[in-house]
């Protein structure tokens, strides 16, 4: 068990929420009572709410299609665009010149962008992407830096059909070649490279080495130049950007789909070897972004300045720092650097230059803040605050009350949100100015979301007791498959319990006050820094190395991390020393610098049963360095255990 769960464990604190009779729900009444509405009326409210937040080009005519569960559709007749919800009915409605992207280069530079100006620039990138041959229900591949550009390019995919997949800048070419094969990209749009850590991180190397790899679909690469770097080009296939766009018209009709069309499919890890693509419908999707931006944020589109810190390759990126804030019609803040870069005050400087008022990051952040030392955010004025979030991965008692205390001055609610890429948006979490909060839990369901802990047969476990987070009705913004392999849908998701619930890979338990701590996830999936890895993805990584005759991967404790990435290897050949660097370089090239293990030890033998299973629990004791209670009666070789601990 980790540090951070044995903490949240004894949580006892108890922090009322501020007033504020403004808020969207500001108080635990009106909690209350839309949750009564979905108790009493589930469609219908689902469908009252879609009619007023979605701008509908055809009317629904059913809000939830369940016939071919879990194969589960919602508003499925009803037609809309994602880019027109976005952008032009907030210019139809006279706020062209409100601010909607504000965004900061890491070398400080700033640009802001108003909603009229953006949904020109939307409009030329999607013109310029049809006049490439990208077509409605094509696949693009976006792979970026944090420049409004990716933003651009997201929106300009919606606004045309195409359904876009944005590939996280960090991920190696090798992993891209995966993501653009898997999805059967038609066109990537990529820049030279962006700026990280005072210098350039190129991206389009990554991109050429990628369609090197072959046997892909792509037919063109739009380039944005961002870094100044020198890049290859392939005449015919790579067009720039700003060229592109240069020339284009900045009128380009949104186009109608069916609420159910594939908006984007987003890689991420689970328990097998390969990332699974999760793919998300386009008006379920809209609408849950919008709804938890109020319910979760208070967002309040005339005075707010949002800032969540997540790239837009990970689905926070999607949901809040793109679609949610510019759904509503408010500003949302970018940033393209380190956020240690040139100091580790970077974040809180941002917040007070551009007067951030809700404010959104991970706990490994936070953390890695806290031991930079009280005296950065002390630097800088953070009155404007007014709401704080975070996402992840548990969050321990302690960082709360620093992030609190610290950035919050006492005075900001702090929302901690349980969600995943495959539910498009928040699911659990604190409403700012309505629920009391605790250290490390993320309270309550949001009202819509039935979400329960359940023991292994399905039966939910009393108060207090620990159990599996499921999800036991259907939500509009939920994923509606992984691309090309509904097998795997239904066996990753619904088939444990028979279709009755929606499994979501976590542990939970619920206390005396029905509030949910999570304790993280129960299947062979890491959550590092934030980031999530699949064991299996690094181990067969690993093992695509020459020298590797096996590999078993656990997560251990780390403390700025949640958890540290520990291989267990055996050789087949070579010498320990020199390999140990090598085989996390290989890593690095296979999947990227994200999966590269903290620590590699190496072994004659892995822990195995009489029935040749890897003992994973036995593993994750030894790289905590934990005392071994479990029974090892089962264990062949029991040498192992003494050579595997001896290396620490
Ligand atoms: C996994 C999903 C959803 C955006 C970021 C991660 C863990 C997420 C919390 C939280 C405890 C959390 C879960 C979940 N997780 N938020 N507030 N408290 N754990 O998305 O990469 O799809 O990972 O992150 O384990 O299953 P993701």
């Amino acid at each position: 068990m980790s540090g951070a769960i044995e903490s949240i464990l004894n949580e006892t604190r108890l922090f009322l929420p501020p007033e504020n009779s403004a808020a969207c729900i500001a108080s635990m009444e009106q909690y209350h009572a839309l949750r009564k509405r979905f108790d009493a009326d589930f469609s219908g409210t689902w469908g009252e709410l879609a009619e007023q937040h979605i701008h509908w080009r055809k009317p629904f005519s059913t809000v939830l299609d369940d016939t071919d569960a879990p194969f589960f559709k919602w508003f499925a007749d009803g037609e809309m665009n994602v880019s027109e919800n976005c952008l032009d009915r907030h210019v139809d409605a006279g706020f062209g010149e409100r601010t909607a992207i504000i965004w900061e280069g890491e070398s400080g530079e700033v640009r802001q962008i108003s909603y009229a100006a953006l949904l020109s620039d939307v409009c030329r990138a999607a013109n310029a992407m049809r006049e490439l041959g990208v077509k409605k229900g094509d696949r693009v591949i976006i792979y970026m830096p944090m420049i409004p550009e990716a933003a651009v390019a997201m929106l300009a995919c919606t606004r045309i059909g195409a359904t876009h997949s944005v590939v996280f800048g960090a991920f190696s070419a090798h992993a891209l070649h995966e993501r653009i094969v898997d999805a059967g990209a038609k066109m990537i749009v990529t820049a030279d490279g962006g700026w990280r850590r005072g210098k350039v991180h190129a991206l389009k190397p990554s991109v050429d080495m990628a369609l090197g790899e072959g046997s892909n679909k792509v037919e063109h690469v739009m380039v944005v130049r961002r870094g100044g770097n020198a890049v290859a080009w392939q005449e015919g296939r790579d067009v720039e950007w700003q060229q592109a766009l240069a020339g284009q018209s900045d009128i380009c009709e949104p186009l109608a789909v069916s609420a159910e069309h594939p908006m984007f499919i987003l890689y991420t890890s689970g328990s097998t070897g390969s990332p699974k693509g999760i793919v998300h419908a386009s008006g379920g999707y809209l609408l849950w972004s919008m709804l938890t931006m109020q319910w979760v944020f208070d967002f309040q589109t005339d005075s707010d300045v949002f800032w969540c810190t997540a790239d837009i390759g990970w689905i926070t990126g999607h949901t809040y720092s793109v679609y949610g804030p510019l759904a509503c019609g408010g500003t949302t803040l970018m940033y393209e650097g380190v956020p240690t870069y040139p100091d580790a005050g970077r974040l809180w400087k941002i917040c007070a230059d551009h007067g951030v008022t809700v404010f959104y990051t991970a706990p490994t952040a936070i953390r890695a803040l806290i031991k930079a030392g009280d005296a950065w955010p002390q630097q800088h004025d953070l009155c404007k605050l007014r709401v704080l979030g975070t996402v992840g991965e548990p969050i321990n008692p302690e960082a709360w009350i620093w992030y609190r205390k610290m950035i919050g001055g006492e005075r900001c609610p702090i929302v901690d949100t349980w969600w995943q890429t495959e539910t498009g948006g928040h699911m659990i979490s604190p409403l700012p100015f309505a629920t009391a909060t605790k250290p490390g839990s993320a309270c309550l369901p949001l009202p819509g979301v039935f979400a329960e802990v359940v023991d292994a047969e399905g039966e939910p476990v009393g108060k207090g007791q620990g159990g599996l987070l499921v999800v036991s009705k259907p939500w509009p913004s939920m994923l509606r498959g992984i691309w090309g392999d509904a097998e795997r849908y239904r066996d990753t998701y619904w088939n444990k319990f028979g279709n009755r619930y929606y499994f979501a890979g976590d542990g939970a338990r619920t206390d005396e006050d029905g509030y949910f701590w999570i304790m993280g996830r129960v299947d062979d999936v890491l959550n590092v820094a934030g980031h999530r890895l699949g064991t299996m993805e690094i181990e067969s990584a690993l093992v695509s190395h020459p020298a590797v005759a096996e590999a078993a991967v656990v997560g251990r404790p780390d403390e700025i991390k949640g958890e540290a990435i520990c291989a267990f290897v055996v050789l087949k050949s070579g010498d320990v020393e020199s390999l140990a660097g090598e085989l996390r370089q290989h890593v690095t090239s296979e999947i990227g610098a994200i999966a590269k293990p903290d620590e590699i030890r190496f072994t004659d033998n892995l822990p195995k049963t009489r029935s040749g299973k890897i003992m994973r629990r036995l593993l994750r004791d030894i790289a905590a360095g934990r005392d071994i209670t479990q029974d090892i009666s089962t264990l062949e070789d029991h040498r192992v255990i003494e050579q595997l601990q001896a290396q620490r």
